[in-house]
């Protein structure tokens, strides 16, 4: 049996995540899977009502109690500083060490990507985002505010654990999954003390791998190429905030934000998976938003949960319904959030 907490969250987070459900139940009766459910409301609407972002003990609680947690966004326009987002998601990645942020990029179908001349087969990488640190870790102040001599610092924190571990997953994603190639990207030229320290680490990464092949790419020169050649790239590794934006760019070349998925992950602990894109308040609630990044997502949860062949079913039938057109409008096709939820359980075998 796996016990998966489940964390809708806000906007189209609750539409996405009912659908993902649904796929679930349905692994449930083909592969005896064994999935159980418990669902939280942490959210704006809790936010709001009770003034409670993330329960005190829910760390220790998933931690003790659960194999995986389900998350689908969080955001919202009524909390204008999304002072509760950092306390949930932000707060589950940092509290639970889910240093790993995985953003596997694939181009089902050329049709989905905003280029021209590039085959399906062409976006096929995944971007391993360190997930704990960087520009993350709000560390910084403000002096004389309000006043014409204000300043504002904004500070990152790089580690040498933190950076070695990120690089060592990369790595080891890259050996696991039948890839021969890394590429780090950073901003060493101008960034010098954060950049000479993953380097460094990336020397030594490189080193202790030598059957891949190793790259370095500054950030902008990744975000150029990653358009002009993207069939160039295997595996991507890089810090936070370059991994956020990244990230969004990637999800553009396989559709846009609606296809991507991620997983939130520590090796040995449990783990949040994620679609990438967020709550999007003008889609809520109107049967209009992509299931398929949470569906997506779903099927990563459950080959991190050791369950690799629901998970490939999972996919494949996402894949099925996209050749198919059986797709939301954002990528082309003209069925609701619940029908591609449907039609995707529906090509579950
Ligand atoms: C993401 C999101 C989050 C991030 C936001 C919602 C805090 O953009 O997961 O990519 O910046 O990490
Ligand atoms: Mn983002």
């Amino acid at each position: 049996m796996k016990r998966i907490a489940v964390i809708p969250g806000d906007g189209i987070g609750i539409d996405v995540t009912r659908e993902s459900m649904r796929v679930l139940r349905r692994v449930n009766e083909i592969f005896a899977a064994r999935l159980e459910f418990v669902e939280f409301d942490w959210g704006a609407e809790k936010y709001l009502k009770e003034g409670i972002a993330l329960p005190p003990g829910a760390f220790e609680m998933f931690r003790r109690d659960f194999d995986a947690i389900l998350f689908g966004a969080i955001g919202d326009p009524r909390i204008p500083d999304q002072r509760h987002a950092a306390e949930i998601l932000l707060a589950l990645r940092f509290g639970l060490d889910l240093y790993a942020n995985v953003r596997p990029v694939r181009l089902i179908d050329e049709r989905l990507c905003p280029l021209k001349g590039v085959r399906a087969e062409d976006v096929n990488f995944t971007v391993i985002r360190e997930n704990t640190e960087g520009a993350y870790v709000n560390s910084g102040g403000v002096f004389k505010k309000g006043t014409p001599d204000e300043v504002a610092t904004q500070v990152e924190v790089h580690t040498r654990k933190g950076v070695d571990r990120i690089l060592e997953y990369a790595f080891e994603y890259a050996r696991r999954n039948g890839k021969t190639k890394v590429c780090m990207s950073d901003k060493s030229n101008v960034m010098a003390y954060a950049g000479e320290l993953w380097q460094r680490c990336l020397k030594e990464a490189a080193a202790r791998h030598p059957q891949i092949q190793t790259s370095h790419l500054y950030i902008d020169a990744l975000c150029l190429l990653m358009v002009r050649q993207p069939k160039d790239f295997q595996v991507i590794v890089t810090n936070n905030m370059f991994g956020d934006i990244v990230t969004d760019l990637a999800a553009a070349l396989q559709g846009g934000l609606g296809m991507a998925a991620s997983g939130n992950i520590h090796p040995n602990a449990v783990s949040l998976f994620e679609p990438v894109h967020g709550s999007s308040p003008p889609l809520a609630g109107k049967n209009l938003a992509n299931p398929m990044g949470s569906i997506l997502t779903s099927a990563m949860m459950l080959d991190h949960l050791g369950l690799g062949d629901a998970a490939r079913a999972v996919e494949i039938a996402v894949i099925a319904c996209v050749k198919e057109g059986k797709t939301t409008q954002d990528i082309g096709g003209s069925l609701g959030t619940r029908e591609v939820g449907e039609a995707v359980i529906a090509k579950i075998q």
